[in-house]
């Protein structure tokens, strides 16, 4: 039998694409080259899978361009970079990667939070820049965590990792909006109450934003909502750029309309707001919010898992249109 063709966009675990190698015909980006989107046409030419890490856009140009391709499997929870319904429309399959990254993103928006409240990064830099020469009593002060209340936006299994660190390790009182209210049993569990965005960010000492990005949560936190939060609060991003405004954040973070943000993402990423860049009340780190060894490596291979489930088996294991499966 002849093996598939599938195509690794980004560089990978030399093991991943040694998994791979056992049963397709392997190209790959080892290179890391940022490939254009007219590049990535021309490597997906006859190949039935793309192996892709979440930057790499796949819309109805692109497959109308790549007939061949049948599965596009994403090392990322996020599919953003997906226009899943061209793919269906195409059958074309997209799969993502859940689960695997949910507690180490969690304790990743923790450290943010963490980093952001008690201003760890810029009193760091005021150290490493020679500027510490005495202890005064007012030096960073910073916002407690224990016993605030922390509000959640978007209460999917990441929300619910954050909740439950933040009402059991740290007791806070949890409040969270989402799309769809949480099963009580679920509540209980992570002792949080549902409660509307405007209460949520009037009332919170710190808002984590774990949202989905999709049209409709584009600027999810802008200078409206920006002006209903507490002068003492933190805003965390740990979901994808384009759910907050980031213009209008580097402003209220000049103002000090709000005290402080951590953000791990960030809109037109790699690139960041250049007036984020200057204001000191910031802590910016580059998407890594999923970075150990240990989850990235489960992440690559779920992603494996996904094309060989599909392309050897016919069971890819966590597809996001399952619709293509019916059709085939
Ligand atoms: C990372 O941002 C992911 O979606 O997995």
């Amino acid at each position: 039998m002849t093996k598939a063709k599938v195509l690794v966009a980004r560089s990978i675990f030399p093991e991943t694409i040694a998994r791979l190698q056992a049963h397709f015909e392997v190209e790959s980006n080892q290179a890391d080259d940022n490939w254009s989107s007219a590049q990535l046409i021309e490597k997906l030419q006859g190949k039935q899978g793309v192996f892709t890490t979440g930057s790499e856009r796949i819309d109805g140009a692109l497959l109308a361009a790549c007939p061949e391709l049948k599965i596009c499997a994403n090392m990322a929870v996020g599919y953003n970079n997906f226009d899943l319904d061209a793919m269906t429309a195409r059958g074309v399959l997209g799969t993502n990667a859940p689960d695997v990254l949910t507690e180490t993103t969690a304790d990743f928006g923790f450290a943010l939070l963490m980093a952001t409240a008690r201003r760890i990064a810029e009193s760091e830099h005021f150290l490493r820049a020679g500027k510490w020469k005495k202890w005064s009593y007012d030096m960073f002060s910073g916002s407690d965590i224990h016993g605030s209340t922390l509000g959640i936006i978007g209460m999917g299994r990441i929300g619910q990792g954050i909740a439950r660190r933040g009402a059991l390790g740290f007791g806070m009182k949890v409040i969270y909006h989402n799309r769809s209210r949480l099963d009580a049993a679920l509540e209980a569990e992570c002792k949080a109450s549902y409660v509307g965005k405007e209460e949520l960010l009037k009332t919170a000492d710190h808002v984590v934003l774990v949202v989905p990005y999709t049209p409709a949560s584009h600027h999810t936190i802008g200078a409206a909502e920006l002006a209903l939060m507490k002068p003492t609060a933190t805003l965390v991003n740990i979901a994808r750029g384009g759910i907050v405004d980031d213009a209008a954040l580097a402003a209220a973070l000049r103002e000090r309309r709000i005290a402080a943000a951590g953000l791990d993402v960030f809109e037109g990423e790699p690139q960041v707001h250049p007036e984020l860049l200057t204001v000191p009340n910031v802590v910016l780190t580059p998407h890594i919010a999923s970075a150990t060894v240990p989850t990235r490596r489960a992440m690559a291979d779920l992603a494996v898992d996904n094309l060989i489930g599909f392309l050897v088996d016919g069971k890819p294991v966590t597809p996001l249109n399952p619709a293509v499966l019916a059709g085939r």
